[in-house]
């Protein structure tokens, strides 16, 4: 059987370490697991490897262009393929206190969060794009956040966070622009909110386990031919099933 490759940036920990170890229970999908620092990624390896589940690891900094170039050509070289793209690698600087308005936010603050959640995955996209046109066979999940939704925005009860909201704002329009350009293909891209998890980023008061914010991505990374593309998807376990939020 030839396993399907799927690719999780920043799955050492918190929700890209929850969709790895979902994927990875499913057995025809090999995991590559990433991370920028390998001492995380090699004990994260580990602790699935004690699990009985056995991914690759690779270094990866998404925002570091030799990285991911030095990644796709491991990936042609031991694969030849990808055929799952998780972009789940992102920051989110919403507790400094600048963020809590437009009129304090800070240009370097807010250039960094576009560079890592905005830039960044249109740079590891660009760069596996070839390996999964190769196939004609795609499937990208980009996580994003309800607080991007523009339709929500005035009256949501998330902290203001300029700097993140608009990175995931950008994260979602890349997601439509791609979907564009895939329209035809059987590369399908979408856009997620995982919900507030507890995670280092969402800490310990979030209602939500990553494992659970984990699932739509899953699913989302396993859609069927002809499956949704181009779409911002909000968690199935708020809905019970697969529900496009408007954006
Ligand atoms: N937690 C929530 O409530 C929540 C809600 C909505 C959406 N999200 C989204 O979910 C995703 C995962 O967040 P999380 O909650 O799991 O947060 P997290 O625990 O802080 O994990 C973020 C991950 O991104 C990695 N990362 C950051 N910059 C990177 C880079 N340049 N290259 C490679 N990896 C990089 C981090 O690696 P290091 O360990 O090296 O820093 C870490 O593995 C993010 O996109 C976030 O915006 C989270």
């Amino acid at each position: 059987m030839v396993q399907k490759v799927a690719v999780i940036t920043g799955s050492s920990k918190g929700l890209g370490y929850a969709i790895a170890r979902q994927l990875a229970q499913k057995q025809d999908i090999q995991v590559v697991l990433t991370s920028r620092n390998q001492q995380d990624g090699f004990a994260a390896q580990q602790k699935l490897a004690n699990e009985n589940m056995q991914v690759n690891y690779h270094p990866l900094d998404v925002t570091n262009d030799a990285s991911v170039q030095e990644f796709a050509t491991w990936l042609e070289q031991s694969y030849g393929r990808v055929d799952i793209l998780v972009n789940n690698a992102g920051v989110n600087p919403t507790m400094e206190p600048e963020e809590s308005s437009l009129f304090t936010v800070q240009m370097e603050t807010m250039l960094a969060t576009f560079t890592t959640n905005v830039v960044a995955v249109a740079r590891i996209t660009q760069a596996l794009l070839p390996l999964m046109k190769a196939n004609n066979y795609g499937r990208i999940v980009n996580v994003s956040t309800e607080m991007a939704s523009l339709t929500s925005m005035g009256s949501d009860y998330y902290p203001l966070a300029p700097s993140y909201r608009l990175s995931k704002i950008g994260l979602n329009g890349l997601t439509a622009i791609l979907a564009k350009e895939l329209a035809g293909t059987n590369i399908l891209v979408n856009a997620y909110s995982p919900g507030w998890m507890q995670t280092d980023m969402g800490g310990s008061n979030a209602p939500y386990t990553a494992d659970e914010g984990a699932e739509t991505a899953v699913y989302l990374a396993t859609l069927p031919e002809g499956g949704a593309q181009g779409k911002f998807f909000a968690e199935m376990r708020k809905f019970g099933g697969a529900i496009a939020l408007p954006w």
